[in-house]
């Protein structure tokens, strides 16, 4: 029995899914800490630039080839009948379970703040060392996490996606914004948005470069697939380009909201922009202390509510992508595809939950060429599936879709739903961008990374 494919139902269900994937803890708490890392200013500008300027092109390209092939990752480069391109598809997937291993560790270590925040545990961020070593703890909170991941997805793109991304996005943004504002009302807060905003160029090197590259394609769910799974449940007359213009713009506001909340925080209680995993761990809880047991437990307990909700419609997403290639390539049923993915990734990811400070031998897991320390396992995942694999997967879609599927039919995919577009400047620069500037840049800076980060050689030093 050929089953019909399931279709979002409506142009704002795919709006809030996709925006629901590319929204989550790459925005709140992956971006902070790597602004942190990357020397404030300096690290957004070069963001905001690939976002804009090299990312949009991108996702609606995967977009564009989601809907015309209908299939995942791996199925849709068969279906579009150049099936010697199908790697980009498993490279997709890979990328998919080595990401939600760890981002589902880390799902847990925040649906583990909202609980102790609701019991008033305001210390846990003094304590948060201590608490993500606790393995039966954290470890339950990643378990529950992937089992809701898990029951959603089995229920089906429009049952289960669609209805949880329209109640909790609007939700998340309203809460964000109340944060900010009341961040900004902080002691010394003014030094944390000179941070945040004024750049000094000083800080700029060639790791800040490939960190905001890595963190622009995480963001926005880029590089591996994810979009070309949600394009293939798109219908024909809805129109990827102001779609797309939308996600990007929610992705980047939201991640840009997020700086302006945490950075006011961490200089107001003196603390280290370079706090890297633990940036909003730790610099949150004091805030939430400082409003009053009611009200702290109130705002405290709903932010990382809300943040394990914004995870979440991430989590759905990366597990679409197993699930979806289960589904259409291997003739799996939907709900077995799903409790097979959730096992296996589960399982994967526990390197990642114990790399922390339990397990020795997974915290000093790598040392890299030339490194004078070693590697965790979480960061030497976040190396290879963020910053390595997920531009050279932009590398190739750029490359696949001008030069083998060739621009004129991507053009005509993405011109369905919209007439303008084919005479737009838009278009001009989107085929521009795909034609040069992303095969170059991303190639450039794939091979510039490998070499810093695995090899320890450093070409502009
Ligand atoms: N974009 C998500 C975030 O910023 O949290 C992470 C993510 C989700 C990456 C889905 C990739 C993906 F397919």
């Amino acid at each position: 029995m050929v089953q019909k494919r399931n279709k979002f139902s409506s142009r704002f269900g795919f709006i809030a899914a996709a925006a629901g994937s590319a929204v989550g803890l790459g925005n709140i708490w992956k971006f902070p800490f790597e602004v942190g890392k990357g020397g404030g200013a300096a690290f957004l500008i070069i963001y905001l630039f690939f976002c804009f300027v090299l990312c949009y092109p991108l996702l609606i390209t995967e977009i564009a080839i989601g809907r015309r092939s209908r299939k995942n990752p791996v199925g849709s480069f068969k279906a579009m009948k150049h099936p010697n391109w199908t790697f980009i598809g498993y490279l997709s997937v890979l990328c998919g379970v080595l990401i939600l291993s760890f981002y589902n560790v880390v799902a847990g270590w925040v649906f583990g703040y909202f609980v102790e925040i609701l019991l008033g545990n305001f210390d846990i961020g003094k304590n948060f060392e201590t608490f993500i070593t606790d393995i039966s703890e954290v470890g339950g909170y990643s378990l529950l996490f992937m089992v809701v991941t898990a029951f959603i997805v089995s229920k089906g793109i429009t049952n289960g996606i669609e209805r949880a991304s329209k109640i909790l996005m609007p939700v998340l943004v309203t809460i964000m914004l109340f944060l900010s504002i009341y961040a900004l009302t902080l002691d010394n807060a003014m030094e944390g948005v000179k941070f945040y905003l004024v750049p000094d160029i000083s800080k700029l090197n060639i790791e800040v470069i490939y960190r905001a590259l890595g963190q622009s394609f995480f963001s926005l769910s880029l590089g591996m697939g994810a979009l070309i799974t949600y394009g293939s449940y798109l219908k024909k007359q809805e129109d990827i380009i102001s779609s797309g213009a939308i996600v990007t713009l929610s992705d980047v506001g939201i991640a840009f909201l997020a700086g302006l909340m945490i950075f006011p925080i961490v200089f107001s209680q003196g603390l280290d922009t370079d706090g890297g995993t633990g940036l909003i761990f730790v610099s949150l809880p004091g805030v939430f202390e400082n409003m009053g047991p009611v009200l702290g437990i109130f705002i405290g307990a709903l932010f990382f509510l809300l943040l394990s909700f914004a995870a979440l419609t991430s989590t759905i997403s990366l597990m679409e992508l197993p699930v979806s290639y289960l589904v259409d390539q291997k003739k799996v049923r939907r709900e077995i595809a799903v409790w097979i993915s959730a096992g296996v990734i589960f399982l994967i990811g526990i390197p990642s939950l114990i790399g922390n400070g339990y397990s020795e031998f997974f915290t000093n897991f790598i040392t890299y060429f030339g490194a004078e320390k070693a590697t965790d396992f979480m960061t030497f995942i976040t190396d290879l599936a963020l910053n390595t694999f997920l531009p050279i997967g932009g590398f190739f879609i750029s490359i696949f879709a001008v030069y083998v599927w060739k621009r004129r039919k991507l053009f005509r995919e993405l011109s369905y739903g919209n007439e303008k577009f084919l005479k737009s400047w838009i278009a001009k620069y989107v085929g521009f961008c795909l034609q040069y500037i992303a095969p170059v840049v991303l190639g450039i800076v794939f091979v510039i990374t490998v070499l810093e980060v695995f090899f320890g050689v450093h070409l502009f030093k």
